[in-house]
């Protein structure tokens, strides 16, 4: 097959006066034959002024070309959309599907024999492995790895977790306005993503277990010597992935990698958010991810790694006490170890080079748990048909079964301007629904399900309430809160037709969600809902209106599905 910059000729007559064409543009950068008679590993850039989870962008793309180079390939950098979590309106998960073609598409238009894809923010990761997933291009992930801790007044501080906390704090009334403000300066206290278990580390930890990227590449600070030596390694593994034409996403991800991969999932206590990018990356290979043997493997592999939001600790204690090596031996025995990683080793033979240290208080061993279960619990019953989940580690056990009288929020502008009202009927036993938060409701399925606690209630010291909605919410949040209800109430789900009052059952044993009304009234409601609105009349809106997939097939395009 050709190689370098042979790969992929465009047709300017004959071949070889395509190659002359290309060799005299490129020339125009400066490079000579000799450096263009070479294997090329190109280099996702995902910076931007926008992304400060990919603020050491610039510098890990300075060591993987190092490490490309003194592999003796040839690197070539070239930029992809960037997306951020607080500055992609409307959700960063629009934009998520955008992310996944465009760097498909530029893997797939341009000479390269590899691809080295540097990401780190929420949605990067997901985005390059579907897209990786869709091509031929053998291909490496190199997390940007997450920020450091910040303190104020003697306690440490970590985004996004105790971003939520404090100002859940501010609006209960217990911090003022110069306390909130100066809190604000040190909660993020560098670049690079989030440091507690959210959805950026849960990723990134997970392309480690999947064996897409190196060895404590999942973990490492993104500030540290570690990280940006891990940068000049992956440049090396690149360029071997470049001289040996393989092995790509695509044969690394087998369903025991995927399995292993919910085990790791379960194991991390981590976001509920990579249950909708595991079930987008499976339809990239053609499969359904199957939400009852992630409900199993839960019920089997309890959290072990004690971070915030499920436990007490922040990445960089994580990474210090052997990272996913360390914690894959912990589960090794539901692990497929024989399963091959993007350097041709095998999961056990990166579970037996963990560093380890002698305490378990971070990743605990198997008979002293964090929590008793895995992270993720899958729910269903009449008001969630094809599914919803619960991070029940990061929930209140005394509301684990409840019923309670529904409070409905219709969207989310509705309920930002109720919540608050002094005349809000509500009361702590209540259940809070909020729909039209769905993929295609919204759109883009923000991470609103997060529904804050009434200000009269939270003034009155309640710190979580059941709460019901069929968006998402961040992976540093914390309270009893059930997401990703399937189908979304824009696309007939059930959770259109509750109405405030009506009693909602939740029973996280038994793993079910109802709305208890008699089986006529319920079909009654459900012949009477409205049509789905139509679709936006342009665009990249009306694109993902028209092909946006629920959140068990990963809120993927219909048409992206599988590799061909
Ligand atoms: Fe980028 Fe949290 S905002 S990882
Ligand atoms: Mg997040």
């Amino acid at each position: 097959m050709a190689r370098g910059l042979r790969r992929k000729l465009t047709t300017y007559g004959d071949e070889q006066f395509s190659l002359f064409l290309r060799k005299a543009f490129i020339k125009a950068m400066g490079f000579s034959d000799d450096a263009l008679d070479r294997p090329i590993v190109g280099i996702a850039n995902t910076y931007s002024d926008y992304n400060p989870c990919h603020g050491n962008v610039p510098q890990l793309i300075e060591a993987t070309k190092r490490g490309v180079m003194l592999a003796g390939a040839l690197p070539m950098v070239f930029p992809t959309i960037s997306i951020h979590e607080s500055f992609a309106s409307p959700t960063s998960m629009y934009l998520r599907n955008l992310m996944a073609m465009e760097t498909e598409e530029m893997i797939r238009a341009q000479p390269m024999d590899a691809v080295i894809l540097i990401g780190g923010c929420d949605k990067t990761i997901p985005a390059q492995i579907m897209a990786a997933a869709s091509s031929d291009v053998p291909a490496i992930v190199l997390p940007t790895g997450p920020m450091s801790t910040g303190s104020h007044r003697g306690e440490r501080l970590g985004a996004c977790t105790d971003c939520r906390r404090l100002w859940g704090q501010f609006r209960a009334g217990e911090l003022d306005e110069t306390e909130i403000g100066a809190i604000n300066n040190r909660l993020v206290a560098s670049v690079g993503t989030c440091t507690v278990m959210g959805t950026a580390s849960t990723m990134a930890c997970l392309s480690e277990a999947m064996g897409l990227c190196l060895p404590m590449a999942g973990s490492a600070p993104a500030t540290s010597a570690e990280r940006t030596r891990l940068a000049e390694e992956t440049g090396r593994a690149a360029a071997e992935l470049a001289a040996n034409g393989g092995p790509t996403v695509r044969d690394l991800l087998t369903p025991a990698v995927m399995r292993n991969a919910l085990a790791t999932l379960q194991a991390l206590g981590g976001s509920t958010n990579a249950v909708v990018h595991m079930a987008a990356i499976a339809g990239r290979l053609g499969t359904k991810l199957d939400l009852q043997e992630l409900d199993a493997i839960g019920r089997e592999i309890p959290v072990l790694v004690d971070l915030k939001p499920s436990g007490s600790a922040y990445m960089a204690e994580f990474h210090d006490a052997g990272g996913v090596p360390r914690l894959l031996g912990e589960i090794a025995d539901a692990l497929d170890t024989s399963a091959k990683t993007v350097t041709g080793s095998t999961i056990r033979q990166m579970i037996d080079g963990a560093m380890t240290t002698p305490s378990d208080a971070i990743i605990r061993r198997r008979d002293r748990p964090v929590k008793p279960t895995g992270a993720i619990a899958v729910l269903r019953g009449n008001l969630a048909p094809r599914g919803a989940v619960i991070k029940h580690s990061a929930a209140s056990a005394a509301l684990y079964r409840h019923e309670g009288r529904a409070v409905v929020f219709d969207t989310l502008a509705e309920m930002a301007e109720r919540i608050d009202a002094d005349d809000l009927d509500v009361t702590a036993d209540d259940v809070l629904v909020l729909r039209n938060g769905g993929p295609r409701g919204a759109p883009g399925m923000p991470e609103a399900g997060y529904i804050p606690i009434p200000r009269k209630l939270a003034k009155q010291g309640v710190r979580d309430m059941v709460r019901i909605s069929d968006a998402r919410m961040s992976g540093t949040a914390f309270g009893t809160i059930v997401l990703h209800v399937t189908p979304e109430a824009a696309d007939g789900g059930p959770l259109a037709i509750v109405r405030s009052g009506d009693r909602i059952r939740l029973d996280v044993e038994a793993r079910t969600l109802d709305v208890l009304l008699d089986a006529d009234e319920y079909a009654r409601r459900m012949a009477a809902l409205p049509e789905r609105k139509p679709a936006p009349p342009r665009g990249y809106a009306r694109l993902y209106d028209t092909h946006v997939q629920q959140a068990d097939d990963g809120a993927d395009f219909d048409f992206l599905w599988g590799t061909e």
